[in-house]
Order: C-alpha cells, then sequence, then structure tokens
C-alpha cells in the first residue's frame, strides 16, 4: 500500500494576537499546525525541515510506534536536535489508536505554538461506536506568551522558580473575546439546529489541566487519547496537558450564540498561575438576532474534586468490537514518587524558589539530566557513560508522603541519567505516588510507545493491602497520559511488548524541565518480529 506524505517546514512566521506581533516557530506557517489525517493501522512518513533558527525535534504523542522509536522524537531521549537546515524523514506507524491524538515539538519550549491535531479515522468497514456525527472539529486549547517562548525559557531556567504564566489560553490558536484586540479573530464553530458534532479537544497547552465547558449544552464524551469510552454525558470535562477528548455536541438549543470556555485549573498551593478565560463562539445558522453569549459554568481554579471527579469517571467502551485487554499476573511491581523539590541556588543567580531556592523537579527522588547523546543511541551502539541502568523501582525511604512537613534531605534530589530496563513481555503495574514535598500538585503524567490501563486512583498515600482491592479490571480507560491527583497515587498497568526507548514524564512543562521525566528500555523479544527495527540512515547526529 502506498504511503501517506507530509511534508512539514519548520519555520518563523509573524503572528499578532493580543495587540503585539512576533516571529513564532510554525509547520508550514500555520499556527496551530496542519492536522494528520489517517486511517486506523497506517504508516505516515513525515519530511520535517528545520528552516527556523534553532534545533527541533518533533514528537508524535501517543502514536505507538511499534518497534521504532527512531522517529519517537523527545530530544535527547531517541535522537538529537534537527539542525537549522537540515531535515529528518520521520516514519509514523500507526497501530492500534483509533480516534485523536496530536504531534508537537519536543525540545526545548518549541512545543507553545509547533503541535497540530492527529485524527484517525476507523478502517474501511468499520465505524464509530456512535451516531455518524454532522461535522467533525479539531478544538486545541493552547497558551499564548507574548514574549518569545525561547527567552520565557531562558528567564525561566535562570530564575528556577518563576511560573512563568502565559498571557492567554486559546481556542484554536485565539484568545477570544475577553482579551485586548482579540474579538474580530475569535474563533466560531457554525452548527445546524438539530445536528450532531464530534469536538475532538485537545490540551496542547505548556502548565494547566484545564476546564472545558459549553454554555447551555452538555457534551458526552466519546473517547480519550484515541480509545474510546463508555458515552458520559457532562456539562465540563477536565482535560491535561498532552490529553486528548472526544465528545459529541448535539445543536439543540434555541439557534443563538454560545460561549464555549477554557480555564485552568491550577491545584498548587500559592503558586502564580495564568487565572484567564479563553472563549469561542458556537454560532447556530439562521435568520435571528443573537443575544450577547454568556459565561458557561466552569469549576472554580483550585477545585480538585472537579477536576478528579471527571477523570475518575472515564471507562473505556468495553464491548465486543472494542475489548478490553486489561493486563494480570503482574510480573514487575514499581512505585514511582512525583514530586517537586529545590536544589540550592547556583552563585551568581536569584532563585525565587521557597527561601531563595531552586526549584526542581523527580520521580522517585531523581531528576533527570539530558544526556549529550540520545539515550536511544547510546543503547543501540553500546555507546558506554551515556546513562547508568539503576533507576530505583521504589522510592528509597519509607515515610509519609502527603504529611504537611517532610523531610528536607528528600527536597534535594539526585541529579541522574538513569534508565529502568524492563524485560520483553513484562507485566508492569505501576503506581504514581504524588508528594507533598515543596508543594502538592497534580501531574499528568505520560508514557511513550504504549497506552496504559488507568486501574485505580486515590488521595493520600498509597496503601499496598487495601488499595489494589478496589482496581477496576473491568472497564478502566486506556489512556496515554493520566493526572496524578494532588497528594494522591494512581496505578497504571501495561505489557511491556514494545521494544524500544521510551520517555515518560510530566506534561506539564516546567516540572519536565525541571526533570520530571525517565526513561524505560524495554528490551528486544525473543525472534525477530519482535525486536527494535534498524535506525533511518538520516538519524540527526548528536
Ligand atoms: Cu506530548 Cu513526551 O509528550
Ligand atoms: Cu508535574
Amino acid at each position: 500500500k502506498a504511503l501517506i506524505n507530509y511534508t512539514f517546514i519548520v519555520e518563523e512566521t509573524p503572528y499578532t494576537r493580543l495587540c503585539s506581533t512576533k516571529n513564532i516557530l510554525t509547520v508550514n506557517g500555520q499556527f496551530p499546525g496542519p492536522t494528520l489525517y489517517v486511517t486506523k493501522g497506517e504508516t505516515v512518513i513525515v519530511d520535517v525541515y528545520n528552516k527556523g533558527s534553532y534545533g527541533i525535534t518533533i514528537h508524535w504523542h501517543g502514536v505507538k510506534m511499534p518497534r521504532y522509536p527512531w522517529s519517537d522524537g523527545p530530544v535527547y531521549v531517541t535522537q538529537c536536535h534537527i539542525q537549522p537546515g537540515g531535515k529528518f524523514s520521520q516514519k509514523v506507524i500507526f497501530s492500534s489508536e483509533e480516534g485523536t491524538l496530536w504531534w508537537h515539538a519536543h525540545s526545548d519550549w518549541s512545543r507553545a505554538t509547533v503541535h497540530g491535531a492527529i485524527i484517525i479515522y476507523p478502517k474501511k468497514g468499520t465505524s464509530y461506536p456512535f451516531p455518524k456525527p454532522h461535522a467533525e472539529v479539531p478544538i486545541l486549547l493552547g497558551e499564548w506568551w507574548k514574549k518569545d517562548i525561547m527567552e520565557v525559557l531562558t528567564e525561566f531556567v535562570q530564575n528556577g522558580g518563576d511560573p512563568q504564566i502565559s498571557d492567554a489560553y486559546t481556542i484554536n490558536g485565539q484568545p477570544g473575546d475577553l482579551y485586548p484586540c482579540s474579538k474580530p479573530e475569535t474563533f466560531k464553530l457554525l452548527v445546524d439546529y438539530g445536528k450532531m458534532y464530534l469536538l475532538r479537544i485537545i490540551n496542547v497547552d505548556m502548565q494547566d489541566i484545564l476546564f472545558f465547558s459549553i454554555a447551555k449544552h452538555q457534551i458526552t464524551v466519546v473517547g480519550t487519547d484515541a480509545s474510546y469510552t463508555k458515552p458520559l454525558a457532562r456539562d465540563y470535562i477536565a482535560i491535561s496537558p498532552g490529553q486528548t477528548i472526544d465528545v459529541l455536541l448535539e445543536a439543540n438549543q434555541s439557534p443563538d450564540h454560545y460561549y464555549m470556555a477554557a480555564r485552568a485549573y491550577s491545584s498548587a498551593k500559592g503558586v502564580e498561575y495564568d487565572n484567564t478565560t479563553t472563549t469561542a463562539v458556537v454560532q447556530y445558522n439562521g435568520n435571528y438576532t443573537p443575544s450577547p453569549p454568556s459565561l458557561p459554568f466552569l469549576p472554580d481554579y483550585n477545585d480538585t474534586n472537579a477536576s478528579v471527579n471527571f477523570t475518575g469517571s472515564l471507562r473505556s467502551l468495553a464491548n465486543k468490537d472494542h475489548p478490553v485487554d486489561v493486563p494480570t499476573n503482574i510480573t514487575t511491581q514499581l512505585i514511582f514518587t512525583v514530586s517537586v523539590n529545590t536544589f540550592p541556588c547556583p552563585i551568581n543567580r536569584t532563585c525565587k524558589g521557597p527561601n531563595g531556592t531552586m526549584l526542581a523537579a523527580s520521580v522517585n527522588n531523581i531528576s533527570f539530566v539530558n544526556p549529550k547523546i540520545d539515550v536511544l543511541e547510546a543503547y543501540y551502539y553500546h555507546i558506554n557513560g551515556v546513562f547508568g541502568t539503576r533507576f530505583p523501582s521504589f522510592p528509597p525511604y519509607v515515610f509519609n508522603f502527603t504529611a504537611e512537613y517532610l523531610p528536607l534531605l528528600l527536597e534535594l534530589p539526585n541529579r541522574w541519567t538513569e534508565v529502568k530496563v524492563l524485560d520483553y513481555d513484562s507485566v508492569v503495574e505501576l503506581v504514581f505516588q504524588g508528594t507533598n514535598l515543596v508543594a502538592g500538585t497534580d501531574h499528568p503524567m505520560h508514557l511513550h510507545g504504549y497506552s496504559f490501563y488507568v486501574v485505580g486512583w486515590g488521595f493520600g498515600n498509597f496503601n499496598k493491602d487495601k488499595d489494589p482491592l478496589g482496581y477496576n479490571l473491568v472497564d478502566p480507560p486506556l489512556q496515554n497520559t493520566i493526572a496524578v491527583p494532588k497528594n494522591g497515587w494512581t496505578t497504571i498497568r501495561f505489557k511491556a511488548d514494545n521494544p524500544g526507548v521510551w520517555l515518560m514524564h510530566c506534561h506539564i512543562e516546567r516540572h519536565l524541565t525541571w526533570g520530571m521525566d525517565m526513561v524505560f528500555i524495554v528490551k528486544n523479544g525473543p525472534s525477530p518480529e519482535v525486536q527494535l527495527l534498524p535506525p533511518p540512515p538520516d538519524m540527526p547526529p548528536c
């Protein structure tokens, strides 16, 4: 079968938002970037040309890329930057995914503007497990900074602790009516009364879980992270950075203009956040005099229950056509703490963390340090001294993770480049344990190369005797990004059947930059069909 081809030209393009113009990095001049349309099981070749002024990488978020991490994209994990003037042909291999995913830059903070939707249609002869919608619309919830994003990142790194909050949230690249100089360009969704619409909602923002809702309309969730869910009717959704949520919208209200809106859910105590609200308009076609739209209900910015109640209500469709396959007979039990920590402030700097410290973040108290040569290359070519294989499977100390005061010692993580090696086909159960070291907050954890079942979650410390009794092994949602609740825990399961080098990280960009990431190496299986494929000839060199 013929391969589908896309060309991505990464280049600086002037865009005007919030009354000022700046150059942003785009793909093909578009912001948000182009949508990829594929059918389940297809392979796509994307020729990425870097015509910008600094290096970049591109990642296909949620695409499992069986046996082919070479095109996965996270910088220093599976490749180095595509340098200015460089080109990299990326082979994107779709297998079991069906629904909505997205692609984004995976180096520095370039993904703020370099991102787009991926729509994966059912195979020929199969259809959606819901009535065919009249139209389908990607809804990208993003963020906008007035400053250049590289400057934002530099300032962030220089004074660790300053959250560098955005100047606006956006819907399909537009801030909406409530921001200065924005109203004429507000995104409008035109609908016909009585028709059904499929909204493919993607949280492409950098720093926040978002609440989203539409005035006067209920929405019905039918999928998340390119996997179908049981229909879930709700007034609002909570969506993590990285996550996608497909919803049906029935245009069943009196013809008028209605706002859809999104704003932050921000749970870290005392941490500044962008408290603005982005809007777009659901506009009914027809002849009528529209009334001024009013804002829909959105939960309060710190309403943890509103966030976890929504996230915890998602269930796999789990029917004959879309069965679940929850792994049992666990062979590998892991417990990973996810924490915000501190480092002493380096001399000659002002750090804005608590008591003048520099903020950091960690998984099992290891703040990941990017190697100079990407982990995949070092692994494949047996280059020594790039990474170690002693990532701890359990936190180093037994203590009350979510207590108000925790030992100072634990606030200082280790700066290491350690990976966790998994045998092929090992059956992994992983408990993420949130902590209250410097501040408790939610962490949307994302795993490359896999989707995982979310079998349980709760607040406080994970109890290994009691909590597993409540696991859902019947219809847990299949996701690639899951928000670990503030001062709580979440358990996921997956079968390590995709050999390669796979990054796992918090999808809140500042936490990732601070080191809340780690790498799995999944070993080859016994026969060639279950082993890593060879690299392409044009891997960007380190
Ligand atoms: Cu959305 Cu590591 O990526
Ligand atoms: Cu985080």
